[in-house]
Formats: structure tokens, sequence, C-alpha cells
């Protein structure tokens, strides 16, 4: 017999029980499930609505059958569809009838969607430190780089040259953005439904602050309607983590081809690399090309999830089952590669010679030989073309720039002087971009300073989200 059994006269379908279940994935839902329920339950009892000693027995019930799943004591069934269900019949084996007085003034609706604000904003908590460990690796990396330098590159042409902590420092301001975009979302997930009913509210008196403050949620929704129809939090979440895996995927893609012989700018650690089964020399960088290929399946549950969510009538349809894999999928994705990239970062050791000596062989200081005939008083236009013509000479000669001698420039300007090669030696180059935000030493300096103090914020921030979630009704 189902729970909701009373108006049928036949059994379901095994295919439709099958297909409609959702059991399979939401069963770790199980602890946001049950801690909801004991929340509800504690209200019903203080309000008067089933007696404060019916609402005892369900709540030791409910930590009875918490302590059974935890043991691997219980073997969920489609037969009850979901967790919500499952969790409700072995409460009822537990305690009889009394138990079927848990789900007054409630619907699975509100119930399903109390869950989910439960689960994720815990989890949000957890990637935003693990956000924190990856910026760590790359604040550390940046301070032991910053005095090592390699070619800037636009449309993979080399440049200008930079710092390779400056370089660093790029990803890990995007990291901040996510970081900081994750931590504003919190507050949008840490809005309590429960109590919206199926969708409009219940006839019962019940006290939904008293559940928030239970729950430890800052706020209850105040619609019935878009209690129970609202993902925006889920997209949201799997929007931020669209964007950080594309932040990732591109760090990945840099370490993968810094890591190649005609790179040669890094070496990723052996413990974080794979080999192959037939080419004995290879070591690959398997770790980030999966974290790159990972992104995909990232984007693809938020476009999931933005398709499912859009025509969908008010409030509550079955497509919104479809919400949950998406987001374990995303959870899980996230966890993985930022668990593996903060040791992946510490331990890549860093190639500071190779480096150096790709700047010394390509034209990565033309701009400053160009920014020197400013210097000099002439248009910046002309100094561009005086320039072209030096580098098109020294292409053909087969040299570099601080290759040629004084009197080879004057063919170019008059305007050229010996203090030339100062200005383009790699590191009066890079200190020369002496500039807020600018890659010169001093600059960067100011940025890892800052940064210390960032993630002194987020890890200040992670601290207090933990005891905010810190619930003890289980
Ligand atoms: N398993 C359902 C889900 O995940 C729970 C809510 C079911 N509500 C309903 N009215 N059928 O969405």
């Amino acid at each position: 017999m189902k729970l909701w059994g009373g108006r049928f006269t036949k059994a379901t379908d095994k295919l439709v029980e099958e297909y409609t279940a959702s059991i399979q994935f939401d069963q770790q839902l199980w602890r946001e499930d049950i801690t909801g329920s004991l929340a509800h339950v504690s209200m019903l009892g203080k309000c008067g609505i089933i007696g404060e000693d019916e609402a005892s027995a369900i709540a030791d019930g409910l930590k009875k059958v918490a302590a059974m799943i935890e043991a691997g004591d219980v073997e969920f069934n489609v037969e009850n569809e979901d967790v919500h269900m499952n969790v409700e019949r072995l409460l009822l084996e537990q305690v009889g009838a009394v138990g079927g007085k848990l789900h007054t003034g409630r619907s699975r609706n509100d119930q399903v969607a109390t869950d989910m604000h439960l689960y994720l904003r815990a989890r949000v908590v957890e990637i935003v430190d693990l956000v924190a460990k990856v910026q760590e690796a790359l604040l550390e990396q940046a301070q032991a780089n910053t005095d090592t330098i390699l070619p800037g590159y636009t449309h993979l042409q080399r440049a200008q040259p930079i710092l390779f902590a400056h370089h660093l420092m790029a990803y890990y301001s995007m990291l901040q953005r996510d970081a900081e975009r994750l931590m504003d979302s919190w507050k949008r997930i840490n809005v309590l439904p429960l109590g919206a009913g199926a969708l409009a509210g219940t006839t019962f008196p019940i006290n939904r602050e008293y559940v928030a403050e239970l729950l430890k949620f800052d706020a209850v929704y105040t619609n019935s309607l878009d209690a129970v129809s609202d993902r925006d939090f889920i997209v949201e979440f799997l929007s931020n983590a669209s964007l950080l895996m594309a932040h990732l995927s591109r760090l990945c893609e840099e370490l993968i081809l810094w890591m190649s012989d005609e790179f040669d700018f890094v070496e990723l650690d052996d413990a974080f690399c794979t080999g192959s089964s037939i080419m004995p020399q290879k070591k690959n960088p398997d770790v980030a090309e999966l974290v790159r290929g990972k992104t995909g399946r990232v984007y693809g549950n938020l476009i999931g999830l933005l398709t499912v969510l859009k025509g969908l009538p008010l409030a509550y349809n079955k497509d919104m089952q479809e919400d949950k894999e998406g987001m374990f999928d995303t959870v899980a994705t996230l966890h993985g590669a930022l668990s593996l990239f903060a040791p992946m970062i510490r331990t890549m050791k860093v190639k500071k010679d190779n480096m150096r000596q790709a700047v010394a062989q390509d034209f990565s200081n033309a701009t400053d030989l160009a920014d020197y005939l400013v210097g000099k008083g002439l248009p910046f236009r002309q100094a561009h073309e005086v320039v072209g013509k030096s580098v098109l000479y020294c292409i053909e000669q087969g040299k570099y720039l601080l290759d040629l001698s004084l009197d080879e420039y004057k063919q170019f300007s008059e305007l050229f002087e010996a203090d030339i090669y100062t200005a383009l030696d790699p590191e009066n180059v890079v200190n020369a971009r002496n500039v807020l935000g600018g890659t010169a030493k001093n600059q960067v300096e100011i940025q890892v300073a800052n940064a210390s103090v960032s993630l002194t914020h987020t890890q200040q921030w992670v601290e207090e989200h933990l005891q905010r979630i810190d619930v003890h009704l289980l």
C-alpha cells in the first residue's frame, strides 16, 4: 500500500514505479530530510497541533531511523518512491500509527525544497573552503616566483615579459570572484520553504519562524507558491560552478601547454600525473586534462536545469525532481577538481631558467623599444613603425633586439642611444610597468599582500558559516 494509495484501485505499474522514483539518487539527502522532520515535529508539538508526547515519540523514532540508516541496516526501495516516503515508512515501522502525524501541515513539496536548501548551504561552505585552498596554493607559488620572468602571451604569441607571480595572481583574482559569488549566493540559499505546504500554505496554526530558528535559516519564504517552485538557488549554484570550472579549465590548459616539451616551463609532480601503457617515456598531465574535460558536464548540468525550469507553470511539477542529479554531480565534480588542484599547484616545479631563457629569445621587449623612442619625443605611431622595421631586420639577420649594435640601431633612428640596452633588459622591462595592477615586482607584491588579506576574510567566512549550519537536532 502506497502512502498516497487511498484514491487508487490498482497497483502502480512496475516500470512506472521505477521511472518516477528518485530514491536511487535522493537517498543521499536522508540526513537533511530527517533533520527537517525533527524541526517540523518539534514545532507541531510546541504549537499544540499534535501532543507533546506524540511529538517526542516521533522524534525518537526519527532518530532511530537515522541510526539504522547510518549503520547501513536499511534498504531503500522504489516502491516508496523517494527519500521522504522511505523515511516516513521506516518511521511508521518504528513507532506505529502515531508516525502518521509527522506529515501534518506539510507536503513533500515544501519538504524536498527544505532538504535541498539544507544540503546546498552546507556544500557551498565546503566549496568556498576548497576554493580558498587553491587560492592559498596559487599565492604560495606566486610568493616564490616574484623574480621569475616569462613571456606573457596574446593570441598565444609572445607579447610582453611578465612575472610568473603576476600570471598566477590573475588566476587568484578569478577564483576570488568565484569565492565571492558563492559567498554572496549563500543568503539566497539559507531561506526556509517549509510551511508552504503543497503550494498555498496550511490550515494548521504552524510557526514557521520557530522552524527557521531550529534549522538556523536566516529567513522564511514569504510566498508559498514561490517557496515550493523556486530552484533559482540551484541554478545560481550551477552557474557559479560553471564559471569556477571555466577558470580552472583555463589554468589546466596552460599547465598542459607549459608541461609540453615545446614550452617546458613547469613540471607537475609525479603524484599528479599518469603514464602510458605503451609509450614508456610518457608522463601525462591527466588531472589537468580531466578537470578541463569535466567542465563540460558542469555546463551541461546548468543548461539542463535551466531547460527543465523553462515553461513550468506554478507551482510544483514532477519535472522538478530533475533538479537533483545535476546538482549532486556538480558538487562531486567540484570537490574532485578543487581537492586535487591545491596540492597539484603547490607541488608544481617551476622551471625558472627555461622561462627566463624564453624571454631572452623573443621580441617581447619590442613595445619597450617603442616606448623608449616615445621617451625621446617621437610620436608613438612613428616609434611603432621604426621598431617594426628593426624587428624585421632582426628576423632577417637571425638576431634579437639585444643583439643589435648601436650602429645598426642608428640606421633605423638617430634617437637610439647606448641606454637602449638597459631599457630592453627583461628585468627593467617588467619593472617599468609600475602602474596599479601592472607586472612590476613592487606592484605584484602589493597584489600578493592584498590577497593574503582577502584569503583571511574568506577563511573567516568559512569558520563563521560552519557555525551557522551547525544544527544539532539529530
Ligand atoms: N521526489 C520528489 C522530488 O524530488 C519529491 C516531491 C514530490 N512531490 C510531489 N508532489 N510528487 O521532486
